[in-house]
């Protein structure tokens, strides 16, 4: 699959009564790392759930590739070609290595195709390899990231929308995944990151957003996040960064 470009316009969407995000617009180009920052509660699994079909905007356009996709059901949004790594990792605990990441190419019918996908993905975490018929819940939460990531890539992805994979895990497996999705990128694949992790996320991604009650407050290359107010504030002025 190709690198897919993503394009939302002006986006609203809400749960029951408020709106959780509004006016929100946002590009991710083909092929590039595009970030979005954002304080707990400000709204990123929410674009991340419109992205998906989840929770569909009530207004606005997101289109892939130039395709409207706003309103389309989960499964036809995943088969133009997102694929998905949600908050908190969620792993089939019950499930093998293995059988998690079949899981993630429930839509291929090839099972010769899912086969190659699956050596892909033990090429860029031989570790999966070694623990193929292991449980997943038996496995470290470093492990069960590469697990998620690696089940989000057996679709084989034009884009990748992944909720926050740094969190909960130990620095050096935050480096280890930030390394990975550098090397999925230049693979080939647009990112959407989604992170609250400032530092080294602008250090792997291209460009980037910030959102804050909803709303984006802030956009611009990576370079250009480091040094905006709204961030320095938030972030870098209080960690010492
Ligand atoms: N399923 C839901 N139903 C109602 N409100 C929700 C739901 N999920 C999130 N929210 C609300 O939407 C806001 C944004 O949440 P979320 O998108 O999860 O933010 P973030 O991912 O940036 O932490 C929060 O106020 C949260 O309480
Ligand atoms: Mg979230």
């Amino acid at each position: 699959m190709k690198a897919l470009s993503l394009e939302i316009r002006d986006i609203t969407v809400g749960y029951d009564r408020a709106d959780v995000l509004s006016g929100v617009s946002l590009t991710a180009n083909a092929g590039e790392i595009t970030c979005l920052l954002g304080a707990n509660g400000s709204g990123k699994s929410t674009l991340a759930r419109a992205i998906l079909g989840l929770t569909p905007p009530r207004s606005g356009t997101i289109r892939l590739d130039g395709r409207d996709i706003a309103g389309l059901a989960v499964h036809k949004i995943v088969g133009l070609g997102i694929g998905a790594i949600p908050e908190g990792r969620r792993v089939f605990p019950k499930l093998t290595v293995t059988e998690n990441l079949r899981t993630g190419a429930y839509l291929v019918r090839d099972a010769a195709l899912v086969a190659t996908r699956m050596t892909e993905v033990f090429r860029v975490f031989p570790r999966l390899e070694e623990r193929a018929g292991q449980l997943a819940g038996t496995l470290s939460g470093g492990e069960q990231a590469m697990l998620s990531i690696g089940r989000g890539l057996m679709g084989s992805p034009g884009l990748l929308i992944i909720d926050e994979p740094s969190l909960g895990l130990s620095p050096k497996f935050v480096k280890e995944n930030f390394q990975v999705i550098r090397r999925i990128n230049e693979a080939g694949v647009s990112v959407l990151l989604v992170e609250q992790n400032v530092h080294q996320t602008l250090e792997v991604a291209h460009r980037g957003y910030v959102l804050s009650g909803g709303r984006v407050v802030a956009e611009g290359t990576a370079e250009e996040l480091k040094r905006h107010p709204e961030l320095v504030a938030a972030y870098f002025g209080n960690h010492g960064g």
